[in-house]
């Protein structure tokens, strides 16, 4: 907890680098093992501290898990059952015939992602117990929408001491709008409605690349669900699924995040591991504010048939462009803190309106606190770029808030001082190696 970032400022990043597995939704996919009995592999996974996490989770209910490698957790702090033979960036998970449906408490306590079991543990056990986690540095993040959908379906859903509770006698298909295409409303509703009885449509269902990589998945286990990645998944229930072996999707917000890293510094990076029309959006702010990106062998990056690498080049000094956070396909709300960093250091003024979460301008004081010049109106943000920030102290509040601060240390004189970097390590692999490895003078210690 007491470990820190010392960044540099100032060094102009150069080179490669690989992107591992999505951590939005490896820990989905992980979940989703609880809908068959047998062994399920899930490959390419990203060796950050929520994988450990979410495998506490699931030995809780009566699994075996296996994870590869040393997932980057001090030895000090690993979790039982790691380290493993399983080569890293692999998951092995050994279902039972019987799995208990209350999640324990203090696992779910510690990744709050973990709501994700409700909807398996409704499709399979037709019962859950899972801890409610609340909100966090970024919203509040209710669950009625989740619960609403179960609902639909013919569940009992209630809060009781603390803890989502659902029940059912059998689940039947039915007809779902979500009021807000929620990611983990769809993926919970999607992972019960895969066993209940006859067929479930959910319209205005969220479109991240990630709920398609889960839907590839059930699809893979037996399951009947089209539409995977659009706003209306039409899913046919079948009576029993089986285990599989699955490669994890790449990590579209690393590698945005890499991508904006680039620009900040007027660097040139290529970024391996992912699409890059996953990332069209940002990318596309990022031509706008003056970059040069281009998709392997040249390709468009929008198109979908591109390899999966790009490549991000800032000679000057990036222009001041508006950013609106929205759900997929729209600018991603976990690459804001990103998109902040980078207006905080363009010419002229950009503008940024978050649109998802409530509260996710919380991490502005620490930018203002290394002199970028923001003005915040509710979900609203005016900044006036600067030549360069000073360094500072400062505090990660979330994932993203973090990673978004070490970047704008990158374009600070001095030395900046982020704290609380556990918030990175839940989803950035080697940060500071590949952050090096590309040129950057950043140091963890503590
Ligand atoms: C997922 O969170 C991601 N987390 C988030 O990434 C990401 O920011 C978010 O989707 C949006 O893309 C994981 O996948 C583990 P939502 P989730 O349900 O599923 C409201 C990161 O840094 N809402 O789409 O929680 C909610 O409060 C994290 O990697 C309800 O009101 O997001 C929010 O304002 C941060 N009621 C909005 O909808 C509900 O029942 C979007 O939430 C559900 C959601």
């Amino acid at each position: 907890m007491s470990e820190r970032f010392l960044v540099a400022g100032g060094a102009r990043l150069d080179g490669e680098v690989h992107v591992a597995g999505a951590k939005n939704s490896v820990l989905k996919l992980m979940a989703a093992a609880l809908l068959a009995e047998g062994t399920t592999t899930i490959t390419n996974c990203p060796e950050i501290l929520d994988v450990p996490l979410m495998a506490e989770v699931l030995r809780g209910l009566g699994c075996e898990v296996e994870v590869g490698g040393d997932l980057g957790v001090p030895p000090g702090d690993r979790p039982a059952g790691a380290p493993s033979e399983l080569p890293a960036g692999t998951v092995r998970i050994s279902v039972p015939t019987r799995l208990s449906s209350s999640a324990d408490f203090a696992a779910v306590g510690k990744l709050r992602a973990s709501v994700c079991v409700l909807g398996p543990l409704m499709g399979r056990c037709r019962s859950a117990r899972v801890a409610l986690p609340g909100g966090d540095a970024i919203g509040s993040r209710p669950l009625d929408m989740h619960q609403a959908g179960l609902r639909a379906l013919g569940a009992d859903m209630s809060i009781e001491h603390g803890a989502v509770v659902g029940s059912a006698q059998t689940l039947t298909g039915a007809h779902i709008v979500l009021e807000f295409p929620s990611v983990g409303a769809t993926e919970n509703i999607m992972m019960a409605a895969v066993l209940a009885n006859g067929r479930t449509v959910i319209d205005n269902a969220a479109r991240e690349p990630e709920i398609a990589d889960l839907a590839d998945m059930l699809v893979q286990m037996g399951a009947r669900v089209e539409g995977g990645g659009t706003s209306t998944l039409t899913i046919d229930g079948v009576p029993e699924l089986h285990p599989t072996e699955h490669r994890t999707v790449g990590d579209r917000m690393v590698a945005g995040t890499w991508a904006y890293a680039a620009a900040i510094t007027r660097g040139t990076v290529t970024v391996r591991g992912v699409q890059p029309h996953l990332l069209s959006s940002p990318l596309e702010r990022l031509a706008g504010a003056g970059a040069s990106v281009t998709a392997e062998g040249g390709a468009d990056i929008r198109d979908g048939a591109a390899g999966e690498s790009f490549t991000v080049e800032m000679t000057g000094r990036p222009r001041g462009v508006d950013f609106i956070t929205l759900p997929y396909p729209g600018f991603p709300t976990d690459l804001q803190p990103m998109a902040f960093a980078l207006a905080a250091v363009a010419e002229g003024s950009s503008f940024v309106t978050e649109n998802v979460f409530e509260a996710r301008f919380r991490f502005v004081e620490e930018l203002i606190r290394m002199g970028a010049d923001v003005r915040t109106d509710g979900h609203f943000a005016a900044i006036q770029g600067r030549e360069q920030l000073s360094s500072a102290p400062v505090w990660a509040s979330d994932i993203r808030a973090g990673a978004g601060l070490v970047l704008a240390g990158l374009a600070a004189d001095g030395q900046t001082e982020v704290n609380e970097v556990w918030h990175i390590d839940r989803g950035y692999p080697h940060f500071v190696e590949d952050l090096v490895a590309l040129g950057a003078k950043v140091e963890r210690v503590g």
